[in-house]
């Protein structure tokens, strides 16, 4: 199965946000984010599976800034490693100033992806090669992220969970 890079996978999606996106006080609702993200980290897994991809896990979101109503969002989304049948899709979220153009980070997520066949079974995803110093900083961790979401979810004894031991250690 060929190897592909972090960058074959990425997934750029850009879109306003409205009044029925809004909380009360007129920023982005969370869960409305959370869908874009999902959406746009489902491509990615795709693009670099190509295979049907169902979302297995939300590892981390940070909403750290909010993003008030009217603002263009962009969410970019890449695969940051392939394991088995899973892949971390890395996500960035970035607004734009309305004047200088310029992007700012707005908030980052990671998810997980497993790669299925038409039953639902798990199946083979080919391996992620990491390019720039990020990726390959991104691709190191993952490893350790997902030993993390599977004690979390009862899937893995901590006794199990090398990488987090050896933080520990
Ligand atoms: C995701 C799903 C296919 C995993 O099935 P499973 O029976 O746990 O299969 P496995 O134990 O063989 O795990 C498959 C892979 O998922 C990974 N995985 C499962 N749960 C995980 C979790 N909580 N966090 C991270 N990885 C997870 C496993 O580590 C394994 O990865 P690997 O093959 O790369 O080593 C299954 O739980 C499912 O279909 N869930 C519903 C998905 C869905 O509908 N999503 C939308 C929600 S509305």
């Amino acid at each position: 199965m060929q190897a592909r890079t972090a960058f074959q996978s990425k997934t750029v999606v850009t879109d306003l946000v409205l009044p029925s996106e809004t909380n009360p006080i007129n920023n982005l609702f969370g869960g409305e984010l959370l869908a874009r993200m999902d959406r746009a980290a489902s491509i990615a897994a795709r693009r670099h599976s190509r295979r049907i991809v169902v979302t297995a896990s939300v590892n981390h979101v940070a909403f750290n800034r909010s993003i008030p109503l009217g603002s263009v969002v962009t969410v970019e989304a890449k695969v940051s490693r392939a394991f088995t049948s899973s892949m971390e899709v890395y996500l960035d979220v970035w607004i734009e100033d309305r004047e200088s153009g310029e992007s700012i980070k707005a908030n980052e997520a990671i998810y997980t992806f497993v790669a299925v066949d038409e039953s639902g079974r798990p199946v083979r995803v080919p391996e992620l090669i990491p390019e720039s110093d990020l990726e390959k900083e991104r691709y190191e961790a993952a490893l350790r992220r997902k030993q993390l979401s599977l004690v979390l979810a009862g899937k893995m004894k901590p006794s199990d969970a090398t990488e987090l031991k050896a933080i520990f250690d």
